[in-house]
């Protein structure tokens, strides 16, 4: 099902995305100490720290390689968010063990969400794995790996209040070349009663502004030319100077890496319903370069499911959003996540879910039926009583009603021109190029000479599908 979602449209940016591996070139071969093949499964943060991972472990000679086979070390960066997730983790994990039979110094370890949440199990009781570390414990990889050759236990799953890894610079593992994610905070204090990610990742911490801004403008030297502001939500960005008063919010971060230069394009995921104020609208508003899309998962459109959900907000509060959001930013998309057959859902409430998608049109959606999560507020409180055929039902007519929307809000874009930053050969056809436009939509569009990747150009749109808009240069 979940499939649907991933054309070559979606941007996936907190959807599970499933096991892409990674590369870079080591800078120093002689002193290497062995190959590591890393695979990252979850939200876009995961995808972002596996490069926090990789520059660590580069930095302590570990070279990176494409190919599993090839390697001493195999890391799966976790995710947690769903059992299906996983489930398919443990799938992953039984196939190294085969491996490891036929390569007896192969180690094998376990990052993010799922080291968290298991701590010592895939360790000791099923031996899956012969190295554990959370999302918080990544600096102590060499350590860690030190303690796994000398035949130790190789495990680390504290959770800080203040790792940012504001001083580590990414290794861009498999990069474009053209857009890169910046991690900007961490955690979350939302408590979302469905959710796992408070418990896997900690308390909110916001990384000092400076080392954002320089990484941004390290980036656009490079020539990327698009980044976006990776956090749980971003809305409640803040820090403050640990020496003076100094205080930066969301809305000021925003606007300082929109003034790096015009041409470096912003983004920002994920914003929560409750945060969103009018500064960070208007100051979207004030810079053309910050880009008109919003991710705003609404999750329930019932205000009783949302209160059983602990969103803090109620329907008629996330509809004000939206109209503000149209109200200040007239041309702004607006995507969302919602999740079927959470406790209690009745079908009444399910149809308050498809009007509200109704009213926000959204451009696109990440769209979930309710799992279960052990620990979570959800699986104290309430009970999963939405038998799973019926979460089924509801997860098809909200993504069957997704799909109109999108298709709606695509064919509205036939004959429209936009701006399009240049990101690299369409998936299907190397003949024509992809990229997007500043509400975050695909267009695929023959190539022409003088043009590549990094290239402003401007498409004319001349057909849509629900995923994808096709067009030509201008
Ligand atoms: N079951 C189903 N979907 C979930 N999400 C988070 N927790 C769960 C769960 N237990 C969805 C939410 C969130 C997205 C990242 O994943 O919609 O916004
Ligand atoms: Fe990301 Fe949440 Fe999955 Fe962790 S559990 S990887 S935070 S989506």
């Amino acid at each position: 099902m979940a499939d649907l979602q991933r054309e070559e449209g979606s941007t996936l940016l907190q959807a599970e995305r499933q096991g892409e591996a990674y590369f870079a070139e080591s800078t120093n071969p002689e002193s290497v100490k062995g190959r590591f093949y890393i695979e990252s499964y979850g939200c876009q943060m995961n995808f972002s720290d596996s490069e926090i991972v990789a520059s660590i472990l580069h930095e302590a000679n570990y070279q990176s390689t494409r190919k599993e086979e090839e390697a001493d070390l195999i890391l799966l960066n976790t995710c947690s968010i769903r059992e299906k997730a996983e489930e398919t983790i443990r799938r992953r994990l039984r196939q190294f063990q085969t491996l490891k039979a036929q390569k007896p110094h192969l180690q094998v370890g376990i990052l993010g969400c799922m080291a968290e949440r298991l701590k010592t199990r895939l360790l000791e009781e099923e031996r899956l794995v012969d190295l554990v570390a959370g999302p918080d414990a990544y600096r102590d990889l060499p350590r860690l790996l030190g303690l796994v050759d000398e035949g130790e236990k190789g495990i680390n799953v504290f959770l800080s209040r203040e790792e940012t890894y504001a001083d580590i610079s990414p290794l861009r593992l498999d990069a474009n070349g053209v857009t890169a994610f910046i991690s900007i905070m961490r955690g979350c204090d939302n408590m979302c009663s469905f959710c796992v990610v408070p418990f896997t990742r900690g308390r909110e911490r916001s990384r000092d502004p400076y080392t954002i801004l320089a990484e941004a403008a390290d980036l656009y030297q490079r020539g990327f030319r698009e980044v976006t502001l990776l956090g749980q939500n971003v809305d409640s960005y803040a820090w403050v100077h640990p020496e003076n008063t100094e205080t930066v919010h969301f809305a000021g971060l925003l606007e300082r890496v929109a003034l790096i230069a015009p041409d470096l394009r912003v983004r920002f995921s994920t914003s929560h319903p409750k945060d969103i104020t009018d500064e960070v609208l208007h100051t979207m508003a004030a810079h053309p370069n910050i880009c008109r899309y919003i991710h705003l998962p609404v999750q329930s459109g019932n205000s009783e499911v949302l209160e059983r959900m602990n969103r803090t907000y109620d329907s008629d509060w996330y509809k004000e959003r939206v109209e503000a959001i149209r109200r200040i930013l007239p041309e702004c998309a607006i995507s969302s996540d919602i999740i079927t057959g959470f406790c209690g859902e009745t079908e009444e409430a399910h149809h308050d879910t498809l009007e509200m998608m109704q009213f926000a049109r959204y451009s696109m959606s990440y769209m979930f039926a309710y799992s279960e999560r052990p620990g979570t507020l959800a699986a104290r409180k309430y009970k999963d009583d939405v038998p799973e055929e019926t979460k089924k039902r509801r997860l098809n007519e909200v993504i069957r009603l997704q799909n109109q929307l999108s298709y709606a809000h695509n064919q509205a874009d036939i004959g429209k021109v936009f701006e399009v930053l240049v990101e690299g050969d369409s998936k299907r056809d190397s003949n024509s190029f992809k990229g997007r436009n500043t509400q975050n939509k695909m267009i695929v569009f023959p190539k022409l000479d003088g043009f590549r990747p990094g290239d402003y150009v401007s498409v004319r749109v001349e057909s849509a599908t629900s995923a994808t808009l096709k067009g030509v240069i201008i």
